[in-house]
């Protein structure tokens, strides 16, 4: 046996049943310098006050919208209260899926401003927004300033000003931004993480993310999503316009906004060399359609960015929809002591550079460093499903912290924060791949917000209906 497998073990046997512990959470201490002139109130540490029953009104029920109704439907201590999309049909058809059930939403249709009317409704405590990105900000600045949390799926930022505009909606009206980044909630993902809490890892050094999925030819079917949202954006934007699957679980690793902060980045962008001709080709089949993109230049395929932290620590993230690559988000940990290595899969983990740890040695970790959370509702989760079982997770934590007046797990910084990525690459790529600042959201907050704490030590654990 050699040393570092020795030292493996001796670690292995010292940590044994390891979790992140719950801790005490402290009373929020809601201040911060408020450089900015924005509101001084950490919503870091807020627990709003719990409700009983999660009142949800939904904004955009396209593909992501209407898996998102069925999920929270899983639930119990939730009520379905409102679902608006421009589309009637896809009103309709969600509306449908509820038949049978106790949920009777009010439904919004038909109106560029029905969102609006949801939003003024005093029967919903959340507002779940799964629009095209354009709307995210505008929609969620509008229902915080009504009183409600709101749930806001995943994007980029159309400016770094909009993140701030975001930071300042949710601290203004103390009322929750729960960003749904479901990559956080991933297994191996959460096992990697409670591995750092536990040390595992070391001082963790490096990490890489990335979202690396051809969907090259959806972008340009008409009927896959609404208005051609997503060719639209990638037809006029050049960086990484889909940071947080590969981010946000590292930022969470990382201890970033609650211990560390991203401080400056530098991005590169190769050329286009698909998306022009999947165009043409496009155009040359329908031109009324394609029209508008024909003097577009297209995203560059590849992205890569290059993160530095304030504590020294390095992330390197890569974006890539429009190359025939097998699916990957990397999710790479390199500490002092170990690695971990997500893609390709299985997840793997190492102690030196002999190779990975066997089968059996990776279900010894795993029984150590699973989550309860994970133990508690992963199986449930990937029964009901949604990318595996990660999207059942998200939600129910979500709800259940809601429900019993916790922090929720990432708030309006890490949105805010993530989402910038977006604006700051295009910004690099466009000067020579130069270094850009990143702001810190949390305006100092950062060094004193507490680690990410997913324990489940509280007893009014959010029920699960039967699943069919
Ligand atoms: N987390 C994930 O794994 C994941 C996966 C896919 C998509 N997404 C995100 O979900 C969001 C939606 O993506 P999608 O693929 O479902 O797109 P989509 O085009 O299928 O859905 C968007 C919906 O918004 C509706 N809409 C447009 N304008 C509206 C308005 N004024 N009022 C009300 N509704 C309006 C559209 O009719 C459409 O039904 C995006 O932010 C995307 O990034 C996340």
């Amino acid at each position: 046996m050699n040393n570092k497998r020795r030292d493996f073990l001796k670690l292995f046997g010292l940590l044994g049943l390891g979790s992140i512990s719950a801790g005490r959470i402290e009373a929020a201490s809601n201040t911060n310098s408020g450089q900015t002139g924005l509101p001084t109130f950490n919503m870091n540490n807020y627990r709003a006050p719990k409700v009983d029953t999660v009142r949800i009104g939904f904004i955009g029920l396209g593909n992501r919208g209407a898996a998102a109704v069925t999920r929270i439907n899983y639930l119990q201590g939730v009520s379905i209260n409102g679902l608006c999309d421009i589309r009637r049909e896809r009103v309709q058809l969600v509306n449908n899926n509820l038949k049978g059930t106790l949920q009777k939403p009010v439904l919004f249709s038909g109106s560029e401003s029905g969102w609006q009317e949801l939003c003024r409704r005093d029967d919903i405590d959340v507002v779940y927004i799964c629009t095209h990105w354009a709307l995210h900000v505008p929609i969620a600045k509008y229902a915080m300033k009504h009183g409600k949390h709101v749930a806001l799926e995943i994007g980029t930022a159309a400016s770094v000003e909009e993140c701030w505009d975001l930071v300042a909606a949710s601290e203004t009206s103390k009322r929750h931004c729960i960003f749904l980044e479901n990559c956080c909630y991933d297994f191996f993902e959460l096992l990697t993480l409670n591995m750092a809490r536990q040390g595992f890892f070391g001082e963790i050094v490096h990490c890489e993310g990335a979202y690396i999925h051809d969907i090259a030819d959806s972008l340009f079917d008409k009927d896959k999503r609404y208005n051609l949202w997503r060719l639209r954006e990638n037809a006029k934007r050049n960086g990484n316009l889909y940071p947080t699957h590969g981010l946000g679980p590292i930022c969470n690793i990382m201890n970033i906004n609650r211990g560390d902060r991203l401080n400056y980045m530098v991005s590169m962008s190769s050329d286009d060399f698909t998306l022009k001709e999947l165009e043409k080709e496009a155009y040359s089949k329908d031109n009324t359609t394609f029209r508008p993109f024909s003097n577009s230049r297209f995203r560059g395929n590849m992205n890569t960015s290059i993160i530095r932290t304030h504590k020294g620590k390095t992330i390197m993230l890569q974006h890539d929809t429009s190359s025939p690559r097998v699916y990957s988000r990397l999710h790479l940990v390199s500490g002092t002591k170990a690695t971990a290595q997500k893609y390709p899969l299985p997840g793997k983990i190492s102690i030196g550079h002999e190779g990975w740890l066997n089968d059996e040695e990776m279900k010894k970790l795993e029984e150590s460093y699973t989550l309860p959370l994970v133990k508690k509702i992963g199986d449930m989760a990937k029964q009901i499903g949604g990318h595996g079982g990660m999207d059942f997770l998200m939600d129910w934590r979500w709800v259940d912290c809601l429900r019993n007046g916790l922090t929720i797990d990432h708030n309006v910084y890490d949105a805010a924060l993530w989402r910038a990525i977006g604006p700051l690459s295009e910004k690099s790529v466009a000067n020579r791949s130069t270094a850009v600042n990143i702001p810190d959201f949390t305006r100092g907050n950062w060094s004193t917000n507490k680690p990410l704490d997913f324990s489940i030590n509280h007893k009014n654990l959010t029920g699960v209906k039967e699943i069919k």
